[in-house]
């Protein structure tokens, strides 16, 4: 059982290490990132330039690449690294239990 205000959004494998996914949990819309040094976390899925989607964005260690203008955000802090994204992602706490990945919102 899920513990309060945590939700279960896959599986270890559903995420190959260096990708994103997207997920949708209630309505807020979530990449979820698995980096080169397999840890996952969870920040917002629409980028602060310009709204892309970052599920179909690039991970380059623990950066993700926006897919519409090549902006890049550190997924471990949000920071926006590369321009033209400016605006700091949100993050969200993001853990591996029983193989399943959870999300804290
Ligand atoms: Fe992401 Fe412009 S929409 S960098």
């Amino acid at each position: 059982m899920t513990e309060p205000n945590w939700h279960v959004v896959g599986a270890i494998d559903d995420v190959s290490r260096e990708d994103v996914i997207g997920v949708t949990v209630g309505e807020s819309q979530l990449a979820i990132v698995r980096t080169s040094d397999d840890r996952f976390f969870a920040v917002d899925g629409l980028c602060t330039h310009g709204r892309a989607s970052l599920a179909e964005g690039f991970v380059d260690g623990t950066e993700i690449e926006c897919p519409k203008h090549n902006g890049r955000f550190d997924v471990t802090t949000g920071e926006a690294v590369a321009s033209p994204a400016r605006v700091a992602l949100r993050t969200h706490p993001c853990r591996v239990n029983d193989g399943c990945i959870q999300v804290q919102l």
